[in-house]
């Protein structure tokens, strides 16, 4: 399943870190409140259960979340969403998936992993802003699956229809949200119009 969710907040904040002009500063922290407000929606079905509770006026009956919540950055760019996913989620659980594209093959190369114990029992959110190729996302997804990850979205802010279909051919159970469904790749593999590459941007390295 494919869900844009394109809130009018969300397209406000992406705007503004799309925009060549915007500073580094600017750029993480438009990053961090997209996050944040995707994961909002994400979570809207993780499981509950009930508890008991005293306030200071009676007995109250409500809910508690009931399943780990783990969120996997694809490094580096992923590393920029998981403050404000953490910000909202302080118990979550973070793994780490190193993984880079090679300019000329665009093909994923994998040189860290660490992950959090029980992934099979999580709710697991693998975070990365760009989805152009979908090669670092299905590796990811493979990588966690192969951890016994069973439950898992895939969360990016921008990406391509042919990003989109090829992780929905090789995960089809994967639940894809995006806060930007973008045009096209350009021949370099490059999202258009997209914000150029997200990495250097939140990182300030070109
Ligand atoms: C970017 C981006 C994704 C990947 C998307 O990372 O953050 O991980 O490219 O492209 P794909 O869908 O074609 O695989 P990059 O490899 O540039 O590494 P970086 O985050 O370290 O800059
Ligand atoms: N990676 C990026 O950082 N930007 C793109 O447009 C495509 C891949």
């Amino acid at each position: 399943m494919l869900k844009v969710l394109n809130h009018p907040l969300i397209t406000h904040k992406l705007a503004l870190m799309r925009d060549e002009k915007a500073s580094t500063k600017v750029f993480r922290e438009n990053l961090d409140e997209i996050a944040g407000l995707m994961a909002y929606e994400i979570t809207r079905d993780i499981p509950t259960r009930e508890i008991e509770i005293q306030t200071p006026m009676a007995l109250c009956k409500t809910r508690e979340v009931a399943t780990d919540i783990v969120i996997v950055p694809i490094l580096r760019a992923g590393l920029g969403m998981v403050n404000g996913i953490a910000n909202l989620i302080p118990n979550a659980k973070i793994a780490h998936i190193g993984l880079y594209r090679d300019e000329e093959t665009l093909e994923p190369h994998e040189y860290f992993a660490k992950y959090p114990k029980h992934l099979e029992d999580a709710f697991v959110m693998i975070v990365d802003p760009m989805l152009a190729t979908g090669g670092s996302a299905n590796a990811a997804i493979t990588m966690v699956k192969k951890q016994g990850a069973k439950n898992i979205r895939l969360v990016c802010l921008v990406g391509v229809p042919e990003g989109v279909r090829a992780v929905e051919d090789m995960h089809p159970d994967v639940d894809i949200y995006l806060a930007a469904l973008d045009e096209k790749l350009n021949e370099k593999g490059y999202i258009l119009p997209g914000l150029g590459d997200a990495g250097d941007r939140i990182f300030g390295t070109k």
